[in-house]
C-alpha cells in the first residue's frame, strides 16, 4: 500500500537520513517537506534540504520554510550533534532551487486538502509548524489520516536533559497542543529510538562504489557516529527519523501500545518530559519495540540504491 506523507523536519543529520529513506521507500511517496527551526537554524535547514534534494536529483520534491522560533522559549540548535550548518559541517553547493513561497501552514493545509483522508503527517523536529498549522487551519487535521512523531522519552532517560528528549523540549506549548489534537497519532519515542545502534560496520555495508552521494552520506554518518563516540563512546548513531518513516510505511515493524500521555509545559526540571496519566481522553499508538533486523535490511537497501 502506498502512503502519501508530508515531512515536517529539522535537517539535521539523521532527518536527512529520514528523507534519503522515505525517497527510496516502495511504500512511500513523499508529497513535500516542511522545515523547521530545530537541530539547526530554520534558513539552514531549508538550504540542507534543498541541497540534499539536489544531489540526489530529486528537485521534484517541494521544500517550504516553516518557523525560525519555538512558541515557547529560545531556538536551542544542536551544533555538536549535527554540525554548525545542520549538515555535519558538510558545504554541499548552493542550491539553485529556491523553496515554495508560502508560508508552511498555507503549504501543508493545500496538500492536506488535495489528499484528503489519504495523508500521513510525520514529524521528526520540534513541533512549531504543526502547532502552527493546527491554529491556522483547524480543519486541515480532518484531512490527516495519522501524525507520526518522533519525539519523547517515556520509560528511558531524555537525551536534552535527564528527563526530555529534544524534539518536545525544543518547543513544549507546541508539542503539547500536537499530542493533545484528536487525529489518530503514533509516536516515535527514544524507548524504540535508541533500542539498538547503527554501526560503523552498518556504514561499511552500504558503502559501495565511490560515488558523489556515497561520499556525502559516509562524511553524514561519520560524523553523527563521532559524536556518540566522544560524548558516549558508542560506535553507532540512532536512528530517530528514519524509524518514523518506517512507521508511516509499515506500522507493523514495531510492537505499540495504546498509552495516555500528557507533556509537562510547566515545571522546570521536568520540562518536556512525557508522564503517563489516567485522565487523559485520547491514546496514543507509541511504539516500543522494533523488528530491528527487518528495519536495518530495509534502511541499508534504500541507501545503497543511491
Ligand atoms: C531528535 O532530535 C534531533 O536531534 C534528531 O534529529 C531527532 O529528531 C531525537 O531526540
Ligand atoms: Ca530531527
Amino acid at each position: 500500500m502506498i502512503r502519501n506523507i508530508l515531512l515536517d523536519c529539522d535537517p539535521g543529520i539523521d532527518d536527512v537520513l529520514a528523507i534519503l529513506f522515505a525517497l527510496n521507500e516502495p511504500e512511500i511517496n513523499l508529497l513535500g517537506i516542511s522545515i523547521v527551526a530545530g537541530n539547526a537554524r530554520v534558513d539552514d535547514g531549508v538550504r540542507n534540504a534543498l541541497s540534499v534534494l539536489e544531489l540526489i536529483d530529486r528537485e521534484d520534491i517541494p521544500v517550504v520554510q516553516g518557523a525560525s522560533q519555538p512558541f515557547s522559549g529560545r531556538l536551542i540548535t544542536s551544533a555538536l550533534v549535527h554540525g554548525e550548518n545542520g549538515l555535519a559541517n558538510i558545504q554541499l553547493p548552493r542550491p539553485r532551487m529556491s523553496p515554495v513561497s508560502m508560508n508552511s501552514s498555507d503549504f501543508l493545509n493545500e496538500k492536506l486538502n488535495e489528499f484528503s483522508g489519504d495523508v500521513d503527517l510525520v514529524a521528526t523536529g520540534p513541533l512549531t509548524n504543526v502547532a502552527r498549522l493546527l491554529k491556522k487551519h483547524p480543519d486541515s487535521l480532518r484531512h490527516v489520516n495519522r501524525l507520526i512523531i518522533m519525539g519523547g522519552a517515556i520509560d528511558v532517560p531524555g537525551n536534552i536533559t535527564p528527563f526530555a528528549e529534544y524534539n518536545f523540549f525544543a518547543d513544549v506549548i507546541a508539542a503539547d497542543a500536537c499530542i493533545r489534537t484528536e487525529v489518530p497519532t503514533i509516536l516515535v519515542p527514544l524507548d524504540v529510538t535508541t533500542s539498538f545502534l547503527f554501526t560503523s560496520k552498518d556504514l561499511q555495508e552500504v558503502l559501495g562504489k565511490k560515488t558523489k552521494i556515497n561520499n556525502f552520506i559516509e562524511r553524514l554518518i561519520k560524523f553523527y557516529i563521532g559524536f556518540e563516540r566522544r560524548f558516549y563512546h558508542l560506535d553507532g548513531c540512532f536512528l530517530h527519523d528514519p524509524l518514523a518513516i518506517a512507521a508511516a510505511s509499515d506500522v507493523s515493524l514495531f510492537e505499540t501500545k495504546a498509552e495516555k500521555l500528557h507533556v509537562n509545559t510547566v515545571h522546570p526540571l521536568t520540562r518536556g518530559a512525557l508522564f503517563r496519566r489516567k485522565s487523559v481522553v485520547k491514546t496514543i499508538d507509541t511504539c516500543f519495540r522494533v523488528k530491528k533486523d527487518v528495519f536495518l535490511k530495509r534502511f541499508k537497501k534504500s541507501l545503497m540504491n543511491y
